[in-house]
C-alpha cells in the first residue's frame, strides 16, 4: 500500500504555486517584488510604479506610469449605488465589513468575461486597485454621518486617500509617509489571504469575488488584523521601566497569549518592512513630534529579543505600522483596511498569475473518522 501522504498543519512550507511575483529570504529578512529589493522601490518608486510592477511584471517607463496614473485617478470615483450600500450598513460595524460587502458587491456593477476577455480582467484589476481607498474613506465618513468627499485626480494615490479621510490634502512628508507605506504592504508571496485570492481566482470566480475574499482573510488578528491591536496592546503595559515591560512579557509568554506584531510563518529574524516603518515613524516624529508609546514599542522589541530571540520571534509589519498611521490621523480600525489597499495589488498580480495557468485548488485530506456507519432510527440514538 502506497505511503499515506503526511499532514502539516497549516500547510507550513507546502508550495502552492509557482511564482514569480514577490521572494522572500526569511532567514536573513530578504523582500523583493519581482526581484527588485523592498528597500530599493520603498526609496525609489511610488505606490503607483509598484503596482505596475506587480500587476503586469516590469516596472513602467515614464509614459506607461502617466498612463497608469491617469488610468487609477480616473477610476476612483464610486457609483453612487455603492455609497448608497454603504449607507445602508452600520456604523458599528468594523470597516474591514463593510470593504468586503462593497467589493463584493462590485461585481454586481461591472459584470464581464474576465476568463477570455483579457482587456475586461485587466480592467478590473485597475478597478479594484483604484476603488478601494475611496471606499474605505467613504465608509469612514458615512459612519460619522458626513458626505463621502470626492477624490481628487490630481492628487497621487497615497495623498488622495488621506485627503478623502479629512478633505485636507497632506503635506509632502506625511504623502510620501503613507505612499511608501503602501507600498511596503503591496505584496507577500503565500500568505494566508493571497493563498484566499488564489484559491477563489482557481474557480473562475471574478476578481471582485477574489478580493472579497481575500480581505476577509486578512481582517483575522493572526494576519492583517494584528496591526490594530498592537497599540491596544502596548496600552496595557503597567508602566514603561525595562523591568516592567519585561514581567509584562513574561507573564504574556507564560499564559502562552501571543504577542501582537511578532512572530511570522517565514521570517526568522526582523522583518524588514518593520525596519523601514521605524525609519517612517522616527521622520514623523521629528516633524510633527514624538509619540510616547514608541518608546515603549522599542523597549518591548528589546525585552522580546532577550526572551525569544533564539526562537525566530521577531517583530513583524505589523509591529509598527500602526505607530505610523496613528501619527497620519488614520483611525486605529482603519489600520487593516489600509493594509488592504495596499495589498489588494499583490492579490491581483497573483490571480493574473494563477489565471495565467489555472488548476482549481482542490487539496486532500486525512480521514479521521468513523466509516461505513449504519443511521440508527432516531428513537434508538
Ligand atoms: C502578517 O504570512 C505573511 O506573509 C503575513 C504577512 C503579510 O504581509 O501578508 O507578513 C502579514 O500576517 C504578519 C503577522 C501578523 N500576526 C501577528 O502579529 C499575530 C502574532 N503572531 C502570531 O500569532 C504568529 O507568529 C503568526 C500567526 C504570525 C505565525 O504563526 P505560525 O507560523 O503558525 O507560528 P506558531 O503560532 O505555530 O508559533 C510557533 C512558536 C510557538 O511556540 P512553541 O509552541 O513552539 O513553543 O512560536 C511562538 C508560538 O507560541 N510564537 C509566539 C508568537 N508567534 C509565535 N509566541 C508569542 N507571541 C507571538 N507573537
Amino acid at each position: 500500500m502506497a505511503d499515506k501522504p503526511e499532514y502539516i498543519p497549516g500547510l507550513a512550507g507546502v508550495p502552492a504555486a509557482r511564482s514569480s511575483v514577490c521572494l522572500i529570504d526569511g532567514s536573513v529578512g530578504k523582500l523583493q517584488y519581482r526581484g527588485y529589493p523592498i528597500e530599493q522601490l520603498a526609496e525609489q518608486c511610488t505606490y503607483e510604479e509598484t503596482a505596475h510592477l506587480l500587476l503586469f511584471g516590469e516596472l513602467p517607463t515614464r509614459e506607461q506610469l502617466e498612463t497608469f496614473e491617469q488610468e487609477l485617478a480616473t477610476r476612483r470615483k464610486l457609483k453612487f449605488r455603492i455609497v448608497d450600500v454603504l449607507k445602508q450598513l452600520p456604523e458599528s460595524g468594523h470597516p474591514m465589513d463593510a470593504l468586503t460587502a462593497a467589493v463584493a458587491g462590485f461585481g454586481m456593477f461591472y459584470p464581464g468575461d474576465h476568463v477570455a476577455d483579457l482587456e475586461f480582467r485587466r480592467l478590473s484589476a485597475v478597478r479594484l486597485v483604484a476603488k478601494l481607498p475611496t471606499v474605505v474613506a467613504a465608509w469612514h465618513r458615512i459612519r460619522r454621518g458626513d458626505d463621502p468627499i470626492p477624490p481628487r485626480p490630481d492628487l497621487g494615490h497615497a495623498a488622495n486617500f488621506l485627503y478623502m479621510l479629512e478633505g485636507e490634502e497632506p503635506d509632502e512628508l506625511a504623502a510620501k509617509v503613507m505612499d511608501v507605506a503602501l507600498t511596503l504592504h503591496a505584496e507577500h508571496s503565500m500568505n494566508a489571504s493571497t493563498f484566499t485570492a488564489r484559491v477563489t481566482a482557481s474557480t473562475l470566480a471574478d476578481p471582485y469575488a477574489a478580493v472579497a475574499s481575500a480581505i476577509g482573510s486578512l481582517a483575522g488578528p493572526l494576519h492583517g488584523g494584528a496591526n490594530e491591536r498592537v497599540l491596544a496592546m502596548l496600552r496595557t503595559i503597567d508602566g514603561s521601566s525595562p523591568e516592567a515591560v519585561r514581567r509584562w512579557a513574561e507573564d504574556r509568554l507564560a499564559r502562552k497569549e501571543k504577542i501582537m506584531g511578532f512572530g511570522h510563518r517565514v521570517y526568522k529574524v526582523k522583518d524588514p518592512r518593520a525596519v523601514i516603518l521605524q525609519g517612517l515613524a522616527t521622520q514623523l516624529f521629528e516633524r510633527y513630534g514624538a509619540t510616547p508609546i514608541y518608546d515603549l514599542a522599542v523597549e518591548l522589541e528589546r525585552q522580546m529579543s532577550e526572551l525569544v530571540g533564539h526562537k525566530g520571534i521577531a517583530p513583524n509589519v505589523d509591529f509598527y505600522s500602526g505607530i505610523v498611521y496613528e501619527k497620519l490621523g488614520i483611525p486605529v480600525d482603519l489600520f487593516t483596511p489600509v493594509f488592504a489597499i495596499a495589498r489588494v495589488s499583490g492579490w491581483l498580480a497573483h490571480l493574473l498569475e494563477q489565471l495565467q495557468d489555472n488548476r482549481i485548488f482542490r487539496p486532500s485530506q486525512i480521514w479521521v473518522g468513523e466509516a461505513d456507519r449504519t443511521v440508527p432510527p432516531i428513537d434508538a440514538r
